[in-house]
């Protein structure tokens, strides 16, 4: 099963993609946390990334789909795969595609999490992080068990540094221009299914697994 998780930045991509991941036992790929982990351990691309990342930009396309190509290439991918955050422009998404059909091959499914920015920002505001693994918590909405202490590591949670308003604000007008043109693309290709994503996660989560058994 190949799904990709589309939708704005907080729109909760990174929640139900661990959920899928539990429960299809397929990898999440997701691109904003592999970039991430270049910006911790300051390679080469995590250097050129981390200026776009910081403004709230998106990283040039070149330097996604290379780190791309070859994650989809490992192991781990043969039975499948959950993006999350890729593709993110019309020419990562046409990329992918032709990658893809060149080992014959194609996405399954299209998930729109559908959100509107003020709610975003307020979720944004409240998010905490698991660093490593790339868990996501709310302080409010999906809070840890312990304040500010990751489930499972018991490691101290951390906010993004792109989480600041004024910069959540930047990506969601990035996401207007750049990313939104994709649920048209994906809707011509017949495989966008859209999900209402200002519910509980448990709710948007059943959503997915019907949208998922339904392919
Ligand atoms: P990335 O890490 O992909 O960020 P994003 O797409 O902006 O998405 P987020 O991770 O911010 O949010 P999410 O949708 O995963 O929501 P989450 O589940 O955390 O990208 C970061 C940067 O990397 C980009 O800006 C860009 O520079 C670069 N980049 C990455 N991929 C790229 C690409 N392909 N091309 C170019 N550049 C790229 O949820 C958010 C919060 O809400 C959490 O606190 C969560 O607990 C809470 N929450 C979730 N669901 C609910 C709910 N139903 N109700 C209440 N709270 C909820």
């Amino acid at each position: 099963m190949k799904i990709m998780l589309l939708g704005p930045p907080g729109g909760g991509k990174g929640t139900q993609a661990k959920y899928i991941e539990k429960k299809w036992n397929i990898p999440q790929i997701s691109t904003g946390d592999m970039l991430r982990n270049n910006v911790n351990n300051s390679t080469s691309l995590g250097i050129k990334a981390k200026i776009h990342m910081e403004k709230g930009d998106l990283v040039p396309d070149n330097l996604i789909l290379a780190m791309m190509e070859k994650r989809l290439h490992e192991v781990d991918c043969k039975n499948g795969y959950i993006l999350d955050g890729f593709p993110r422009t019309i020419p990562q998404a046409e990329s992918l595609k032709q990658l893809l059909s060149d080992i014959n091959q194609e996405l399954d499914l299209a998930i729109l999490l559908d959100l509107d920015d003020d709610i975003i920002v307020e979720r944004m505001g409240g998010r905490r992080v698991h660093s490593s693994s790339g868990r996501v918590y709310h302080v409010k909405y999906n809070p840890p068990r312990k304040e500010n202490i990751d489930d499972i590591t018991g490691e101290n949670l951390t906010i993004r540094d792109d989480d600041k308003e004024v910069t959540v604000r930047k990506r969601l007008k990035v996401y207007h221009s750049l990313t939104a043109p994709l649920i048209s693309f994906y809707k011509k290709e017949s495989i966008l299914k859209i999900i209402n994503a200002n519910r509980k996660i448990e709710e948007i989560k059943n959503s997915i697994e019907t949208a998922i058994n339904h392919v």
